[in-house]
């Protein structure tokens, strides 16, 4: 099956007559064994509602079949879901390599939240590729990667830092948010893991919250599975339902991103109050090449270095958006802006540039429009500073 009729056609009720097109909203806590040998069995599949119902296990197949995995299991958000990855591989006395370029709150999960039960982090340089070999000791246990990072959208090279992490006995995660799965198949590239915020393009509307791990092996989906039982993650099945339901239309979304996104870093790029774009597929995004080689695609989000500019300005600049909300989050239909401080979250390397760095999500209104907004919003910028 070719990639969109996947995305149509998996996690689909059962075939009978009259069956709906949607798997239902099927709300429990309690599931009823049929016998008292199917209590003592415990149940194969569904058991009890924290484990998710039909319409979780409906989701899990989509997602399972998008990123080629053994087994796909929901959390309540992406943070959730890169901190049981994580939690599902280390204990005390371990190590963690984490790409420098990672989101925040995971790189916090790591720095806080591991620490204080003897897990150390160390963060690596996000281009560092086969590099990080050197890097490996013999109880690094994970080495995570975020590709491009959703800041400064730095490319990885996944199968480079796979052949490491497995030659020193490492499981390597890779968090696949900004390519959707669409994009990029970060297993066949050698991941044992892929970690979704299906807040994002998977659901796509921005009403909901969700996370996913994709195992790549039996062995490791057992862990996985087992650490989310244990944190005793739930995920409601309303949620579960509007994110299946914005994976029916993900592929074709996408490619909306895309070109959207493409034409406003094209029209930033020739704009003088721009520094640089930092999109992959850009010759100035670090690590375009391994974009080149390794995607099929890119999605709506990108960064923007603008040349260096004073507070009021900014602010401006800010105010004057009118299509672009300022919001956290992205992946939605709805375009948004916001201003973001890569330097305040930088150990293994420095953020060297100057001026303010926009993140950009280019959603689905017409480019036209997004275009003028932004031409507006440099107009007032440009009246304040002068
Ligand atoms: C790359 C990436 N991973 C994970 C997350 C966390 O997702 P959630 O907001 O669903 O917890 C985000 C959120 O912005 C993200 O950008």
């Amino acid at each position: 099956m070719k990639e969109r009729t996947k995305l149509v056609a998996a996690g689909r009720p059962k075939r009978r007559p009259f069956h709906p097109v949607n798997m239902q909203v099927e709300r429990a806590s309690t599931y009823l064994f049929p016998t008292y040998d199917d209590f003592l069995d415990g149940g194969k599949n569904i058991v009890y509602g924290r484990l998710g119902g039909a319409t979780h296990r409906a989701l899990e197949e989509a997602i399972c079949a998008l990123e080629g995995g053994v087994e796909t299991r929901l959390a309540s958000s992406g943070l959730q879901a890169v901190n049981a990855a994580l939690l599902a591989f280390l204990r005390a006395g371990d190590r963690l390599l984490m790409t420098d370029s990672a989101y925040d709150p995971s790189r916090k999960f790591c720095q806080n939240f591991l620490a204080r039960f003897g897990v150390e982090t160390a963060f690596y340089d996000p281009e560092i590729g086969a590099g990080v070999s050197d890097l490996m000791t013999p109880n690094t246990k994970v080495v995570f990667a975020e590709s491009p990072g959703s800041l400064t959208f730095e490319v990885q090279d996944l199968p480079a830092l796979a052949k490491a992490a497995h030659a020193g006995g490492a499981r390597l995660i890779v968090d696949n948010t900004w390519s959707a799965g669409v994009y990029l198949k970060p297993i066949e590239l050698g991941a044992d893991v892929v970690v979704h915020a299906g807040t994002k393009y998977f659901s796509g509307h921005s009403d909901c919250l969700i996370g996913s791990i994709t195992s790549a092996d039996e062995a490791t989906a057992k862990l996985v599975f087992q650490s989310l039982l244990q944190i005793g993650s739930n995920v409601s099945a309303d949620d579960a339902y509007l994110t299946l339901r914005g994976m029916r239309t993900l592929a074709v979304r996408m490619r909306a991103h895309e070109e959207t996104g493409l034409a406003l870093a094209k029209w930033l790029a020739k704009r003088p109050e721009v520094d640089t774009v930092l999109h992959p597929a850009f010759k100035s995004c670090p690590g375009h090449l391994k974009w080149k080689r390794d995607f099929t695609g890119a999605s709506g989000l990108f960064g923007v270095i603008l040349r260096p500019v004073g507070k009021p300005a900014i602010k401006a600049f800010f105010n004057a958006l009118h299509h672009f909300g300022m919001g956290f989050s992205w992946g939605g239909f709805e375009s948004l802006c916001i201003h973001v401080h890569p330097e305040k979250n930088r150990s293994a390397t420095k953020w060297a540039k100057e001026g303010p760095v926009l993140r950009i999500h280019a959603g689905l209104e017409d480019p036209d429009d997004l275009i003028a907004d932004l031409g507006r919003a440099f107009d007032t910028m440009k009246a304040v500073k002068g």
